[in-house]
């Protein structure tokens, strides 16, 4: 199949992963409706039009050309989710709550053409409970395609089909990220946290553990757990503030609440804690004010 049959792509959730992808699609010359919530009355569309900016202004080089911000169009979903219907794939990429993705799943129902692709981005949610209690309809034309952080530098692509997936609709998504995106995609099972993540969390988290355990700095565990084991430049604490601080407790959680209670996970899941205080403080990572990086460099500057 062609990739002309995807002429247009919708993305919901404007923030960390969802402004990258929509970034990508625009790059690719395909235009991009833009969607997120309302956070201010006086500009309903400001959380999608502020991502645009920003990709606009990424530094060393901009996400998105000047031309390509051209073909996004940016919006809110309680105004404009009605025009999902002019879009032959919708990637949503909203925050990692199983009960909002369903709930918005939900209204998507209700505006969607049948037969377009509608996918997930989660990073750990199984496809089996994202579509619970939606229709035949929209099972088949759901799957889950996982974006890497930055979308715009990370090549991996993986795609969840379920067992009432159309496996011709899913050849077409996987085709136009393989040829227009120049992703490498990657087919795996519906397991918790897929391949990637099934690894990514624990590792991320044992290494977590370990830095507090030994008592060392997240400088050490970086220089140790970065080059040295394949993580390029940032090292696992550097990678934790790239995706958010605030995306480890859904992680987490949605790993405990469907892995078996014998899964060696279960026993290393044990930072809450730290990770909640510091999203209270607003330590959310890159995203925020900064995270186990600029945390670090206040703790140091207090004790000097
Ligand atoms: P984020 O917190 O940066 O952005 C989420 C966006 O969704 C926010 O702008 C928020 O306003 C919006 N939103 C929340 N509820 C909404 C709703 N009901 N309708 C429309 N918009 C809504 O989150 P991030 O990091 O971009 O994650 C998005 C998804 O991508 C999650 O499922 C996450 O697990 C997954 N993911 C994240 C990665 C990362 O490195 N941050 C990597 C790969 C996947």
């Amino acid at each position: 199949m062609s990739d002309a049959a995807i002429k247009k792509v919708c993305v919901i959730g404007a923030g960390t992963m969802g402004a990258g992808i929509a970034a990508q699609v625009a790059n690719a010359g395909v235009p991009v409706l833009l969607l997120d919530i309302v956070r201010d009355e006086a500009n309903r569309n400001a959380v999608a039009e502020d991502a645009v900016k920003r990709l606009l202004k990424t530094d060393p080089a901009p996400f998105m050309s000047k031309a390509a911000a051209k073909l996004v169009e940016t919006g809110n979903i309680d105004d404009h989710l009605g025009k999902v219907a002019e879009c032959d794939w919708i990637i949503e990429a909203i925050v990692e709550r199983l009960d909002l993705k369903q709930s918005l799943y939900a209204k998507i129902e209700q505006h969607r053409r049948d037969g377009t692709a509608v996918s997930s981005n989660t990073s750990t949610i199984p496809l089996a409970q994202l579509t619970e209690g939606r229709s035949e309809g929209f099972k088949r034309d759901f799957l889950i395609t996982h974006f890497f952080n930055p979308p715009r530098y990370m090549r991996l692509l993986e795609i969840v089909a379920g067992p009432e997936s159309d496996a011709a609709l899913v050849d077409k998504v996987a085709g136009f990220a393989d040829r227009s995106l120049g992703k490498s995609v990657v087919r795996t099972k519906d397991t918790p946290g897929f391949i990637a993540n099934r690894l990514g969390v624990f590792w991320i988290q044992a290494a977590i553990n370990a830095a507090f355990d030994l008592g060392v700095t997240i400088e050490e565990a970086d220089a140790i757990g970065g080059k040295p084991m394949g993580v390029p430049k940032t090292g696992i604490f550097g990678l934790v503030d790239l995706i958010g601080i605030d995306l480890m407790p859904h992680l987490q959680k949605s790993l405990t609440g469907t892995l078996a209670k014998d899964d060696p996970y279960q026993a290393i899941a044990r930072t809450q804690q730290l990770i909640e205080k510091m999203i209270a403080d607003g330590y959310t990572g890159r995203k925020g004010k900064g995270g186990f990086y600029r945390l670090n460099r206040e703790a140091g500057k207090r004790k000097e």
